[in-house]
C-alpha cells in the first residue's frame, strides 16, 4: 500500500548498509562508492544518482534529476558492514575478486582495510563449492539468528547508524522449494528452533533483518525472501522487501531485445544463450544445485515477455537453453552469446547474434547502490512488504503469489518512475498524449 503524495521522513543522519557477502558485487559497490565520493569517478548506471523523471505535461520542461525530486540519503552517508566465511577484508577482498584496476584499489586501501567481515552464517551443504571457515557456531538455527541479531545493534552502535539495509550479496544456493516449515511465520520459528533443513542460511539473515525492521533486497535467485513466513514478517514488522537475483548481463540483455521483438510481433523458434565466467560466482555455480537455481531464475524471463498463451503463432514452441561455463581465465569479465533464430513476414527466417562483453560486477554495483536508496526511500515512505515497482533490477521480480511478474525493462522502469511520481503527489505518465491536441 502506498499512499499518494504521503508525508516523507527525511534521511538525516548515517545509512548503515549490511551486505551479506564480501565478493565481487559487495567490494566493487562499496569501493565504487567510495571512489565517486573522492570524485574518482562518475556513478554511472545509477538512477537514483543520474536518473531524471519528467513531470507533468512535455511543454512544462519539468525533468528533475530523481535525486532532487525525492529525499534520498546522500553517498557520504553511507556506511558498510559485510559478513563473510572468508576473513579477507573488504581490500583484499576486491583484489581477490580482480574486477578494479590495483592503481584505484591502492587509492582506497586504507577505507577498504577497515571493512572487514564479521563471521558469517554458513553452511557448505547449500553452497557447495565452499569451504569457508569464519563462521559462526550455533547449537540452532534460531541461536545463529539471534548471534545476527547482536551483530547487527553493534554495528548499529558503532557506526552510529540512523538507519539499516540489508542486501544479499552472497553466494547462490542450491535449489530449496517452499515447504511447510516455510507456509507460516510460527512454523518457521519453530523450524529455526529444530534447525530445519529447509531453512538455509540466507533466510536466517533475512529473518534477523525483518525481525528488527530492516529492508532487505536478495540478489541471488535463492528462495529467501519468496516464501509466506517471511512475507508475513514483513507485513508484520512492516518491512519493504525485494528481489530476486540482479539483473546483470545476459538476462539484462534479454529483457531489452524481447520486448522489442515482441512489439514487432516477430516470432521466436529458439533462444540460445552460453557464457563463461571465471570468478567465484561462476565456481559456485559449478555446482549443478546452484546452477538449477539460477537456471530456474534465467529460464522464465522470455515466457513472460512474450506471453506464449495469446501469442501461439509466434511463441508457442519456442526453444530456450540457458548454460553458464566456469572458465577461470576470464575472471569477472564475462563473454555471454546469445542465438536468436527468429521469423517475420511469412514465416521467413533471421537471426540475430549478440556477444557481450560484459562485466558483472561493473553492472551489479549501480543495482546495489539503487537498490539501498530505494529501500531506505520506501522504508521512511511507509512503504512495506513486496517492493515491485523495484523489478527493474532483478531477473525474478518478486510479486504477490497471485500475479505474474514483469519482466519487460521499459515496463518496469516506468512503474519504478510512476511509483516515485505517486509518492510525491504527482500525476502518474501514461504517454496518452491527446490533451496536447484537444487545444
Ligand atoms: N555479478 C552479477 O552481475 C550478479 C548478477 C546477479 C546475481 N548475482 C549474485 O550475487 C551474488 C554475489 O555475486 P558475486 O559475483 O559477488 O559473488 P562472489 O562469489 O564474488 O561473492 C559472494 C560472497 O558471498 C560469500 N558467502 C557465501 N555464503 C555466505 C553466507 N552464508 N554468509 C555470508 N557470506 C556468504 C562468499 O564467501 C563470497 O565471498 C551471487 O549469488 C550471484 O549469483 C550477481
Amino acid at each position: 500500500m502506498i499512499e499518494k503524495g504521503v508525508q516523507i521522513k527525511e534521511p538525516k543522519g548515517k545509512l548503515g548498509v549490511l551486505l551479506v557477502g564480501l565478493g565481487a558485487v559487495s567490494t566493487t559497490f562499496i569501493a565504487g562508492v567510495e571512489a565517486i565520493k573522492r570524485g574518482l569517478a562518475a556513478p554511472i548506471g545509477s538512477l537514483a544518482e543520474i536518473g531524471t523523471i519528467r513531470l507533468g505535461k512535455r511543454t512544462e520542461a519539468r525533468v528533475p534529476r530523481i535525486r532532487k525530486f525525492v529525499p534520498l540519503a546522500e553517498m557520504d552517508d553511507l556506511v558498510f558492514g559485510a559478513w563473510d566465511p572468508f576473513e579477507d577484508d573488504a581490500y583484499t577482498a576486491a583484489e581477490k575478486a580482480g574486477v578494479l584496476e590495483k592503481d584505484l584499489l591502492r587509492e582506497l586501501k586504507p577505507m577498504l582495510e577497515q571493512i572487514r567481515p564479521m563471521r558469517a552464517v554458513f553452511d557448505s551443504r547449500y553452497v557447495k563449492k565452499l569451504d569457508g571457515t569464519y563462521i559462526k557456531q550455533g547449537k540452532t538455527h534460531w541461536d545463529l539468528a539471534q548471534q545476527l541479531t547482536d551483530d547487527i545493534l553493534q554495528f548499529q552502535v558503532e557506526n552510529q547508524a540512523d538507519r539499516l539495509v540489508m542486501i544479499w550479496c552472497g553466494s547462490t544456493e542450491i535449489f530449496l522449494e517452499e515447504g511447510p516449515v516455510h507456509r507460516t511465520l510460527e512454523a518457521f520459528e519453530k523450524g529455526l528452533r529444530a534447525s530445519d533443513p529447509g531453512i538455509p542460511s540466507s533466510m536466517i539473515y533475512a529473518y534477523a533483518a525483518l525481525k528488527l525492521g530492516i529492508p532487505f533486497a536478495n540478489g541471488a535467485p535463492n528462495l529467501t525472501l519468496d516464501v509466506p513466513a517471511l512475507r508475513e514478517l514483513a507485513q508484520q514488522n512492516q518491512v519493504p522487501i525485494c528481489g530476486k537475483d540482479f539483473k546483470t548481463g545476459q538476462t539484462l540483455m534479454k529483457t531489452i531485445i524481447a520486448p522489442g521483438l515482441k512489439a514487432r510481433l516477430l516470432g521466436l523458434s529458439g533462444w540460445f544463450s552460453t557464457n563463461i565466467l571465471g570468478n567465484r560466482d561462476g565456481e559456485v555455480l559449478d555446482d549443478p544445485g546452484s546452477f538449477k537455481t539460477k537456471e530456474e531464475s534465467k529460464l522464465s524471463v522470455l515466457e513472460y515477455i512474450l506471453q506464449p498463451q495469446l501469442y501461439p503463432e509466434l511463441y508457442k514452441d519456442f526453444y530456450h537453453k540457458v548454460r553458464i561455463n566456469y572458465y577461470p581465465p576470464r575472471k569477472d569479465n564475462k563473454e555471454g552469446w546469445d542465438n536468436i533464430d527468429i521469423f517475420g513476414w511469412l514465416g521467413y527466417p533471421m537471426q540475430v547474434k549478440i556477444d557481450f562483453l560484459c562485466r558483472d560486477s561493473i553492472l551489479a554495483a549501480p543495482i546495489v547502490l539503487d537498490l539501498v536508496l530505494f529501500l531506505d526511500l520506501a522504508k521512511r515512505s511507509k512503504m512495506y512488504g513486496i517492493q515491485e515497482w523495484l523489478s527493474f533490477y532483478f531477473k525474478s521480480p518478486m510479486t504477490l503469489p497471485e500475479l505474474y511478474p514483469e519482466h519487460d525493462l521499459f515496463i518496469q522502469l516506468m512503474k519504478l518512475k510512476n511509483t516515485l511520481r505517486h509518492l510525491k503527489g504527482e500525476e502518474p505518465i501514461t504517454h496518452l498524449g491527446l490533451d496536447y491536441y484537444d487545444q
